[in-house]
């Protein structure tokens, strides 16, 4: 019989102040219900240059080791998915290897596609030891990124900082993946992307949000299509992804997952042995059920309704924020993750909950750091926003978190909150 694999254990690391959208939306002279409701967002994520990449995802790991009690000489691999990386060549992964000090004997290095880039790291972990590679050892994949547009642009509301840190193992307490089901799709487009130098992203927006819808039909239907072939779903009075207990999706923004869900819900009614038997106008009226959304999607988003993006992050924020509610009641139950890279990359894959996720969770203490953050005014979140990102304020991290101290000669210092 084939090893489980999947996710151990989780921690996500925010920084430590935000901003209210609504006093956002009024500061733009926008109504406040087209950032509430149009795009599904109540509270943005505000960094300062001492929480970058590295500092959360340091702290992100560090949570996850003290929390869960980790054994680092487990670890035989760590990998940082990111697209808000510090240097062109040093990963970030270094740094956080040796700000945790980390043993020398593991793999160490970063994974780079846009927001897909975790879940590249994830499945090389997942698939290392699904191998045997591994030989019982752990990895630890870390999602961490700042989302930056700039002030004043379309994308201002969807920004945001975070990391989760991810345990991966033979014991998957939390989630244990269908390794060999996942469907890709990827495609060379411009919809967003970051130029060598500039620390905002360029985005084509509109496109954009065309593009994940495409990349998640083809990624679905990859995995719909093996999926039925292992018989883990199969047509019947429900569609394939209706016997998905919950399904996550990459969270640019909440409403995003909405017309994600509505677009998966497409391809399967399309897609149907009887889908002759309706007008493409019913079907389209279906895909935009409201209570298959309520029931599938919505109980996932309430940290990233509170953060905003996380790139690489954001699929992993929505199922800490889905377990840290609903893990005892979702127990055994499959789940089916959607990730996104603008460039772009998709995957969509699945995994059941394990019967220890709510004990996991109740240690993973996703609550208490939400609940440590600090409401900022419009104009402090600009003014954090205009400092120089190598100019870190002289702020001291909170116990167990790190943050970037100083850059001299081009060396980047950190410091751990004691
Ligand atoms: N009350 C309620 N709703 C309102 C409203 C009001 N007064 N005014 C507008 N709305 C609604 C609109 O109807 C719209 O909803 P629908 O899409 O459901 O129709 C929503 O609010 C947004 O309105 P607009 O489309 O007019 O907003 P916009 O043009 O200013 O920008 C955006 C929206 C394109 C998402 C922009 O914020 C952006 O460019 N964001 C960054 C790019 C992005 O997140 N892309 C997502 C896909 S790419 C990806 O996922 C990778 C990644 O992480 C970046």
């Amino acid at each position: 019989m084939k090893k489980p694999v999947g996710i151990e254990a989780l921690a996500i690391a925010v920084p430590r102040r935000y901003v209210d959208l609504a006093e956002l939306a009024r500061a733009r002279g926008v109504d406040p219900a087209k950032y509430t409701s149009g795009l599904g967002a109540r509270e943005m994520a505000v960094y300062d240059p001492g929480e970058d990449t590295v500092a959360l995802a340091a702290s992100a790991v560090s949570r996850l080791l003290r929390t869960h009690q980790v054994d680092a000489s487990r670890i035989g691999m760590l990998v940082v998915g990111t697209e808000t990386g510090v240097d062109h060549s040093k990963p970030v992964a270094s740094h956080v290897q040796g700000l945790l000090k980390l043993p020398r004997t593991m793999r160490v290095y970063d994974t780079q596609h846009a927001c897909y880039g975790g879940t590249a790291g994830l499945m090389a972990a997942a698939e290392w030891i699904a191998s045997g590679a591994a030989a019982g050892r752990s990895a630890v994949v870390v999602c961490s990124d700042i989302a930056r547009y700039g002030l004043n642009t379309a994308g201002e509301p969807t920004q945001g900082a975070g990391a989760v840190a991810l345990l991966v193992s033979e014991q998957p307490d939390l989630l244990a993946l269908d390794v060999g089901l996942n469907g890709s799709c990827s495609m060379d487009v411009y919809d967003f992307w970051r130029p060598l130098g500039r620390r905002e992203a360029v985005v084509d927006g509109h496109y954009s949000i065309q593009c994940y819808l495409e990349a998640l039909s083809g990624a679905y239907r990859g995995w719909r299509e093996r999926a039925l072939a292992h018989e883990v779903v199969r047509w019947g009075s429900t569609t394939p992804g209706e016997q998905l207990a919950r399904i996550l999706y990459h969270v640019p923004f909440c409403k995003m997952a909405r017309k994600a869900h509505t677009q998966l819900r497409l391809c399967d009614l399309e897609d149907a042995p009887n889908a002759a038997t309706t007008t493409a106008e019913a079907r389209e009226e279906l895909a935009k059920s409201s209570a298959s959304y309520e029931a599938q999607v919505a109980s996932s988003l309430s940290l990233n309704a509170r953060v905003g993006n996380v790139y690489t992050a954001s699929l992993y924020l929505a199922l800490a924020g889905l377990l840290h509610a609903e893990s005892s009641a979702l127990a055994g139950q499959r789940l089916g993750l959607l990730s996104y890279g603008s460039g772009c990359a998709s995957e969509f894959f699945s995994g059941v909950v394990g019967a220890q996720a709510a004990q996991r969770m109740a240690r993973t203490d996703v609550e208490a750091v939400m609940a440590r953050r600090e409401r900022v005014s419009v104009e402090e979140y600009e003014r954090l926003m205009k400092l120089p990102g190598d100019a870190p304020e002289a702020l001291a991290p909170a116990p167990g978190e790190f943050r970037l101290a100083e850059i001299r000669d081009h060396k980047r210092r950190y410091v751990e909150g004691a």
